[in-house]
Order: structure tokens, then sequence, then C-alpha cells
């Protein structure tokens, strides 16, 4: 079934001098359990699509869904490239905030703030301030507060863009160790043809703005994932090759239009 549906999706903003078409006929569906990757050059609507799913954004036209099964539970938590974490609040505190919005009592979650800060290995850091921590080490609360939110989907906007490749590298291999167990329904955005490989079940290619997909990409590869030897698959780099040759047509083409 369905998790996501998104049909035809046009977002106009009202820009000075002239309105910007960010999205024009975006149409995709994730299924339940599906991990999801969205790769598209830089300013294609990668971020106003996930923040229509998010509710952040209203579509102009056309319909972007995220069906709700449980009630009793959030149905959707978005993790964004800066961590998005409070400089005021401890990690603990940090952690257990969507909790407190969704009115988890004290004690629950400080449990469930404890627990996952150990998951993503925080354990000695749980009341430092985010400006003591290390950008991969505030993407580790970023994650830990997704995770103790637990909402039904997820929605993730290149949460390791900013990191250097060796901690992307380790909190990649985190968030697929902790998705293995939870088998929740994701939509990941990254400019990364690399990333997308190792995280997705499936890939979406997002032409240059206004953003609607161009081609869809089935990930092969079995899980769990061991991201040392997927780069070693020859259908790691024959699909990379796939993926980059539609993106650079559309860098390009981007270009020559002067956008
Ligand atoms: N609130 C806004 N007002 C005007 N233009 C916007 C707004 N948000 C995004 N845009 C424009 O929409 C286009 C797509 O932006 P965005 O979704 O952030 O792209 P991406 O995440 O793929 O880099 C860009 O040209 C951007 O400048
Ligand atoms: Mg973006």
């Amino acid at each position: 079934m369905d998790k996501i549906i998104v049909e035809n999706l046009r977002v106009v903003f009202p820009s000075r001098p002239a309105p910007v078409e960010a999205l024009a006929g975006l149409s995709l569906r994730l299924r339940e359990g599906e991990f999801a990757c969205v790769v598209g050059p830089s300013g294609c609507g990668k971020t106003t699509l996930l923040r229509v799913l998010a509710g952040l954004e209203q579509p102009t036209s056309g319909v972007a869904a995220v069906r709700a099964d449980d009630p009793a539970r959030p149905l959707r938590g978005v993790v964004f490239q800066g961590a998005g974490i409070f400089p005021w609040l401890t990690v603990a505190q940090n952690v257990a905030y969507g909790l407190s919005l969704h009115g988890v009592a004290r004690a629950e979650r400080e449990q469930i703030a404890q627990h996952w800060i150990g998951e993503v290995g925080l354990e000695r850091f749980a009341n430092a301030y985010p400006a003591q921590l290390s950008g991969g080490m505030q993407q580790r609360v970023g994650l830990a507060r997704a995770f103790a939110y637990d909402p039904e989907v997820l929605l993730m906007d290149e949460p390791f863009g900013a990191l250097d490749a060796q901690t992307r590298l380790i909190l990649q291999d985190l968030l697929l160790q902790q998705w293995e167990r939870a088998r929740k329904t994701v939509l990941f955005i990254t400019h990364s043809i690399d990333e997308a490989l190792t995280l997705g079940d499936r890939i979406f290619v997002m032409s240059a703005r206004p953003g609607r997909i161009l081609h869809e990409v089935a990930v092969p590869f079995a899980r769990p994932r061991d991201l040392v030897a997927l780069r070693t698959d020859t259908r790691f780099s024959a699909l990379f090759g796939e993926i980059w040759s539609l993106l650079k047509a559309e860098v390009e083409a981007d270009k020559l239009i002067g956008k």
C-alpha cells in the first residue's frame, strides 16, 4: 500500500520580480516501509518537495499526501541539513523535545531520550550543549531526536550534506542499522548519487527547476548493506554512471537557459 502519494504537484513562489516555479508536475509514490531517495541538481525543488510533504508549504496545485495509519503516533518527522537542534537545550532536552510536544510524560520522555542517546553513541554528552559538539555529533542528536519521536514517516533533507566524508559514512551506517530494525517509510533527499545508492531501495532522479521526476531507479543491493562492499560492486558503478549522465544533462541544460 502506498504511504506517500505525490500527484502532479506544482509549487509556485510569488517572488519578485517574477514568480518562481519550483515544482511542475511532480509525481511519485512510496510504499509503506520503503526507503526512497531523491537526487536532483541544486535548486531543482528538492527542499520544496520535502516541505510540502512536511506540511510546511502548500501546493499551488496537485496532491501531496502522507497516509496516516496510527492516530497515537506522530505522522511525520523531519530532519534538516543543519540538524535543526536548539542551542539553548542540552542533548537530552533536544532529543526529548518532540515528545514533549506530543504529550509524552516527563519520566517517559527522559527514558526514551536516554535510550536513543545511547543508540547514537552520545551517552557521555547527554548533558552537553550543541555548541560543545562537533558537526557529526550534532547530526547524531538530530537522528536521535527523529528516532525518539518515532513518526510513521521520516522526511530527511540532506541531513549529512555538511559533514566530512568519514563522518558521513559513519552516520549513513548508523541510519541504516536503525532503519533495518524499524523499517519506517523514509524519503531521503540528497545531492549525492553515492549516498542515494548506499541508502535507498529506490531512487527518484529530479530534473532541473521546475522539478519533476525524470527517472526512477530500483536499487538492487541486498540488506543489511555493507557500505564498503557496496562500493566494489560493479552494479554500483553502473548505476552511478546511469544517474550521473541524467543529472549532468540537467545541470548543463540549466546553465544554457541561464536560470
Ligand atoms: N520561499 C521561497 N520564495 C521564493 N523562492 C523560493 C522559496 N523557496 C524556494 N525558492 C526557490 O525555489 C527553487 C527551489 O528551491 P529548493 O526547493 O530549495 O531547491 P533544492 O532544495 O533542490 O536546492 C529555487 O529557485 C529557490 O530559490
Ligand atoms: Mg535543498
